[in-house]
């Protein structure tokens, strides 16, 4: 009897000393701090000019400036053709689209379409670089359906500080079945990209990188805004979430309690709506949710704390208020994508990625001029991501995927539509269904990446071709060094 109640003893002390060794990684917390003052901005939608052939031209310019984040005080920002972020792109499925990508920084910069379905050429990845002073030209045709896409900097060893000075922007896709949801752009189609930021005492933001994961920030800007609040005039309005983050997820729910239906994930709308109080994030991820509102009410879009790393904070990032008098929307339907689910032929096959906590895939970093994978193009494949360590994710250049099990079980409800991004949480495996794009091109590569940008700087990615089926064998996995495009990533 006596062990047993010394033994009982100990594991109490253990777990007291073990739960208050915990409690060592403070939760980091604004709530409480905020007024709710400032209007939420709501970036630009960006007017195409309309070629002969029915193109829509758009032309982004990367540029330094500053912005005014907190009250009277001036950052030093990075913006496309503002100050901070970019403007909002609209296209529907089937357009043609071209770009003018003006660099007016002056450092080399790139920008890539995240989630976007195009020529490798078009991709914008490490290897399309836009000198100083110069413009970068890409067009393709949507062809994929509704999704919130986006676009930033993918220079490689650099992505993180590009992105976290503010050069990112939403590329909205619509196709027959998106146009049931509320599509009244800022009005009750509002976008909502959420970013963490540590400040200096004069207001700049701070660059400092200290954690394993780069910088996490202790206030959050919503489309740039620095404590915001919404006012809303529909009865159900549609947010687009992005979380363009560094390095942080965010965990989604309303401080009433209040439930949401989720509508689509990062790459296109969900079969059916779910009806969800929380809704998960980790960097690049999207996920689009409509809110039901009453006259006259509020409510507060939370982030609340479910663990350690990138998911320890809880943030209150945006009071919504009701108007008095709402108009009435339209339901939302019982069915929302006719794009069948992705499945893959039961001779799919399987390739494995271990992710590991010195940054690597596969026991290897980035290198400019190796290709890691060869895919036949317009095929699916079963990818198997395994995580050996600390919290990172997974995002695919030029595909989408489902997800098919974490650790052998369902994935959670908010994560069950097409993706590109995916959340592998430590010590589990993830396993994808993935639908790759259908441009075969023997020369240019595509990325995977963690897309928590210090790991992706720090090589935590590969670079696989998709090719002509049947050609696999027949490419070369090393480019050729002397290239051009490769010139500008040996000195990081
Ligand atoms: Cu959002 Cu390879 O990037
Ligand atoms: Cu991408
Ligand atoms: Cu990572």
């Amino acid at each position: 009897m006596k062990t047993y109640k010394g033994i009982f003893i100990l594991l109490l002390l253990l777990l007291v000393f073990g739960l208050a060794g915990c409690g060592d990684e403070k939760t980091v917390t604004n709530v409480g701090k905020l007024h709710f003052e400032n209007p939420l901005k709501i970036p630009q939608l960006l007017e195409p000019t309309i070629g002969n052939d029915g193109t829509k031209h758009f032309t982004l310019t990367m540029q330094s400036g500053t912005t005014e984040f907190l009250p009277g005080k001036m950052a030093d920002t990075w913006g496309i053709n503002g100050s901070y972020l970019g403007p909002t792109i609209k296209a529907s499925r089937g357009d043609k689209v071209a770009f003018d990508v003006v660099n007016h920084l002056d450092v080399a910069s790139t920008i890539h379409w995240h989630g976007m379905k195009l020529p490798a050429v078009m991709d914008g990845g490490p290897h399309q670089m836009i000198e100083a002073g110069e413009t970068w030209s890409p067009n393709w045709t949507i062809d994929q359906p509704a999704a919130t896409d986006w676009y930033h900097p993918h220079v490689h060893g650099k992505t993180a500080q590009h992105v976290y000075r503010g050069l990112a922007g939403l590329f909205l896709i619509d196709d027959k079945d998106s146009k049931k949801l509320p599509s009244d752009y800022g009005v009750d189609d509002i976008p909502l990209i959420v970013q963490d930021k540590l400040f200096t005492s004069d207001g700049q933001l701070s660059e400092k990188d200290d954690t394993t994961f780069g910088t996490l920030g202790n206030e959050i800007l919503v489309n740039g805004t620095y404590d915001p609040f919404l006012k809303v005039t529909a009865s159900q309005v549609r947010f687009r979430l992005l979380n363009a983050s560094n390095a942080r997820a965010y965990h989604f729910g309303f401080t009433d309690g209040r439930s949401f239906q989720l509508v689509a994930n990062d790459a296109g709308l969900l079969q059916k709506p779910v009806t969800l109080n929380r809704v998960m994030l980790s960097p690049g991820e999207r996920a689009e949710m409509v809110v039901t509102f009453k006259p006259g009410e509020e409510t507060i879009l939370r982030s609340y704390s479910e663990g350690s790393g990138i998911e320890n904070g809880e943030f209150d990032l945006l009071k919504i208020v009701a108007a008095s008098k709402l108009t009435a929307s339209t339901p939302v339907a019982g069915q929302l994508s006719t794009v069948p689910p992705i499945e893959v032929p039961k001779d799919a096959r399987v390739r494995q990625f271990k992710m590991t906590m010195e940054s690597m895939i596969n026991d290897k970093k980035m290198k400019m001029n190796r290709i890691d994978e060869v895919v036949p193009a317009g095929t699916r494949e079963i990818w198997e991501i395994d995580n050996f360590g600390w919290s990172h994710n997974f995002h695919i250049h030029d595909a989408a995927f489902q997800v098919l099990d974490i650790n052998g079980k369902k994935p959670p409800e908010y994560e069950r539509g097409r993706k590109d991004t995916v959340f592998i949480p430590n010590g589990s495996t993830v396993r994808l269904a993935v639908e790759f794009g259908n441009y075969p091109d023997p020369s240019h590569p595509l990325m995977y990446h963690c897309h928590i940008l210090r790991h992706e700087d720090d090589g935590m990615m590969g670079q696989f071709l998709l090719v002509e089926p049947g050609t696999e064998s027949q490419v070369s996995t090393q480019l050729p060094k002397n290239n051009h495009e490769y010139q500008h990533t040996n000195h990081h």
